[in-house]
This record gives structure tokens, sequence and C-alpha cells, in this order.
């Protein structure tokens, strides 16, 4: 066994420390890290906000925010480690000179400084301000964004440009929660790490294949953010994509970051456009009424609190996506995502080519075709569909499809499974971008996300409705059917 690696401290300076983001995930994610010794001993957490609290009344904060959120008991040793760390500064970020104070709680010699800006986008601009002001930044410091960055390609660029004045791309680390998520990240070694699928994963092989990112839960009182943004910024621009971009791109060279982006970038770049022209039949949105899940009855979207009864904002989205390039031609990839869906369920789908011809006819009019099934959330896990003989001297051949089923908690019974946030924080500390995303491919995902926003609008037609607990409107079934497939259920 090798020693544990150890990292340079940091001084984590949350913007928001107050606010949701911070309170929810953020100190949760750090409670979990102390709680598996993964900070390290000489690292600092600053929370930064514009009320008038104290380091005292923070910490106090901190231990309700994880009592309330870390769906676990508090243990006390852990929380005495972590609490010892939290100082809080009152700063207004409208007001540069106010950042001075940041000078007394850290230490740029003897640690890394890391911005975590858990704001809306529009105080960004004020941060990067005042951090420049107080003249704390040096070429070790770092900055943590994430989405919404941007609504579209051009407030995308204007997020992306205002950081720039500060920070060089190297110093700036994109989330994308999903991409902290150990069964995409195992996406990765399944691929390749693993010949037989390294060696079949292209169009001569595979027929097509299906994401599913499905949530049981509602929007959960964003009213306010979701109904401008909607599925498919708020899910296919970001989660979708990259998942897609994983599951599609060539082997790279390296675990590189650049390396990893490239190839990414290449997925994103050769997404055949969805325009005016081919909307229609390449896309379904929905949005969700009133209906049951797992027997609870829960209201529609435009009944939630507080919501805009004239709403025409997608919860559900489906579409079919191509790939133009040599690897994936003719092998379409469907996706579907939606809120208030029957289970909560993400999944990707690999659907293999029939065999050339069925000799077990007696069995199977139609062969059925052999299935990867890649479990992200929640039973994370791996699964092949493969056909089998039934054991028996009497008959013919006679087959029955059954299951070669990895699940992670069974195969992997002593290792915990990280959720994406405590990844992603720890990897920001350490300074390694790989799991990030890269100002390319944020504007590339935007690209074609814009074109199908602008083509929703020139079709100009509301979405169709489906009952909460179904798997989506009838609509997301024809886009299959008339391609002779179906969903995976
Ligand atoms: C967020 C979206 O990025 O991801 C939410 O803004 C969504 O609307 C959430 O519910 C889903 O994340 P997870 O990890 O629960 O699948």
């Amino acid at each position: 066994m090798t020693d544990k690696q150890t990292f340079k401290p940091c001084d984590l300076v949350i913007f928001g420390g107050l606010g949701d983001l911070s309170r929810r995930k953020l100190l949760v994610s750090l409670y979990r890290l102390e709680n598996s010794n993964l900070l390290e001993p000489d690292t600092h957490i600053i929370g930064v906000d514009r009320l008038a609290e104290t380091s005292e009344s923070f910490v106090q904060i901190a231990h309700n925010s994880l009592q309330e959120f870390a769906g676990e008991p508090i243990d006390d040793a852990v929380w005495q480690k972590l609490s010892a760390r939290l100082a809080y500064v009152q700063i207004d970020v409208t007001q540069p000179e106010q950042f001075n104070q940041l000078h007394a709680v850290t230490d740029t010699k003897t640690r890394v400084l890391v911005n975590y800006f858990a704001v809306a986008p529009f105080l960004f601009k004020n941060i990067c301000q005042g951090l420049h002001h107080s003249g704390i930044l040096n070429d070790e410091s770092r900055m943590v964004m994430e989405k919404p960055i941007g609504h579209d390609l051009k407030s995308s660029q204007e997020i992306n440009d205002v950081v720039a004045t500060v920070f060089q791309e190297k110093q700036v680390y994109r989330i994308d929660h999903y991409l902290g998520k150990e069964t995409v990240l195992n996406l990765l070694a399944l691929r390749f790490a693993n010949s037989i699928f390294t060696t079949n994963w292209n169009h001569n092989t595979i027929d097509h294949i299906q994401i599913t990112v499905a949530e049981e839960v509602g929007i959960e009182g964003r009213w306010g953010y979701f109904d401008h943004t909607g599925q498919l910024r708020d899910m296919v621009q970001n989660h979708l994509l990259q998942i897609l971009a994983l599951t599609a791109m060539e082997p790279p060279v390296s675990l590189e970051a650049d390396s990893i982006h490239n190839e990414k970038i290449k997925v994103l770049k050769a997404l055949r456009p969805i325009t005016r022209d081919n909307v229609e039949a390449r896309t379904v949105r929905g949005q969700y009424a009133a209906g049951a899940i797992k027997g609870k009855t829960v209201p529609g979207y435009l009944e939630e609190e507080g919501a805009n009864t004239e709403s025409t904002a997608e919860t559900f989205v489906a579409l079919r996506v191509d790939i133009d390039n040599w690897r994936w031609a003719g092998v379409p990839f469907y996706m579907r995502t939606g809120k208030r869906m029957s289970h909560k369920r993400t999944e990707i789908v690999v659907n293999f080519k029939q065999q050339p011809l069925n000799i077990f006819k007696e069995s199977y009019a139609d062969l059925p075709p052999n299935k990867l099934i890649i479990h992200l959330q929640p039973n994370e896990g791996v699964e092949i569909q493969i056909l089998n003989k039934i054991p028996g001297i009497d008959e013919n051949i006679k087959l029955q499809k059954t299951k070669l089923d990895l699940s992670f908690s069974e195969a992997f019974k002593n290792s915990r499974i990280f959720g994406g946030y405590e990844k992603l924080v720890l990897e920001a500390m350490r300074g390694n971008p790989t799991l990030f995303l890269s100002r390319e491919e944020i504007e590339q995902a935007w690209r074609w996300i814009d074109s199908i926003q602008d083509a929703w609008h020139q079709l100009n037609q509301p979405p169709k409705t489906y009952a909460a607990g179904t798997w989506g409107p009838e609509a997301a079934d024809e886009l299959l059917k008339c391609d002779g497939r179906s969903w995976e259920e």
C-alpha cells in the first residue's frame, strides 16, 4: 500500500456562505470529507456573506445546516475538527475595499486560496473586482463556479469573460455535479479498461443508445429559477450532454484534464443541429399535470406554490440526437429527462444490434438484442442482458433472457459511494481539473441548445401534458416508435 498522498492546504472561501448551496451541499460535503480524513490538517474554511454574523454564529449555522441536510447523525469528534476550521467574514461584495478583510483570515504563502462562488452570477463581477482590489490573488489561486453558467451562449460568454478578467482558464473550476458521481466516472473505467467494450463500441455493433435521467422531485420551491430555465437548459445542457459526451467520446490519450476535455468537445461539435426544420421530428417537450407518485398525489406544475398559471416551461424533454462522426454514423442517441416521473432513475442503455440470422425461432420470432445497462443512480451497477438456453434434456434448445448483474453495493461492500459534491469539492481543493468543465465545452453545449430553444420558439407550441408519476407524454414513445424502437422500461 502507498502512503496517503498529501496536498497543499487551502483557504476555502465560500462567497454566499449563508446561502442554500453552501448550507445544503458544501458544508455537508466538507463534513463528510472531514469524516473520511480527506481534509488537509491546515485547511481553513471561510464563509463570506453580507449579513452581520460572527465566526461563532457561523459555526452554529453550519451545525444547524448539517443537522438539517446531512441525513445522518453528526459525529461530535468529526464536528469538533470541522468547526475549528470555520471562520466568517461579513462582506458586501459591491464594496471592493471590504475584501481587504480577507487578508486577516487567509495566508496565501502557506495555503492555496480557493474561492467558491456560491452566489448568483450577477455578483461574479463584483467578487472578481473585490478580489482583484484586495491584491490577495496569486497564480496559485482558484475559483470554483457552477450552473447556471448562463442562460444561453451569449450570457455564458459574458460570465466567462468577467471571470477571465482576474482568473486564467487553468485557475477556473466549473462544476457539473454529475461529473463527481462515482458511476459517471466509472464510465471511463468501463469503456477504456475493458477490451470487450472498447472493441464493440461503435456503429458496427451498436444499434442505438438511450440515456434516461428521470426525477421524482418537482421544482422544489425553485419556481423563479426554473420557470424561465426549463428542463432543457436545467438538465440537458449540462448533465445529459456530459453523460452523452463521456459515452460517445474517443479514447483520451490520458486522464489529464486537457485530453478528456478535448475528446468531449469533439463529440459536442459533432452533434447534428436541431433546427426549425427537424425540431418536430427530433424533440418532445412536456409539462406535468397532477398525478400520483408512489401512491401519493402531487399537484401539477401550474398548481405548484407560486406558479405562473400561464407557464409554458417544459418539465420534460425527449430528444433524438445524432452524432455525425465516423464512430456513431447511423446510431441514434435517445435522451429523456423529466421532473415528477414515476421514480428516480438515471441510466444508460446500450442496445446492441440483432443477430443477422435467427436460428432460434421456436423461442423468439425476433431474437432480442443484447443490452448493456449502466445504472448511474439510485442503485449503482452494471447489467448485461443476454440469452441463455433453459436447462433441460428432453427439449430443443429453448432460450430465455437472463442478466449478468453487477451491483456496486454488493461488489464493493466496504467502499462508500461518495456524492458528486464531495468528490468535486475535494478535487478543487487538490487542484485536479480533470472533472471540471472547460469554457469551450460549456459554450459548445450552449450553441447546440440555443438552436433547439430557437426552433421551439419559432414553432410556438405549448408543451404536451403528462400526468405526474408517469414516464412523460405519449409523444415521447412515438419518438422511438417511428424508428421501430421503444424506451427501456
Ligand atoms: C440540478 C438541477 O442540476 O440537478 C435540478 O438544477 C435537478 O433541477 C438536479 O433536480 C438533479 O440532480 P441529482 O443529483 O439529484 O440527479
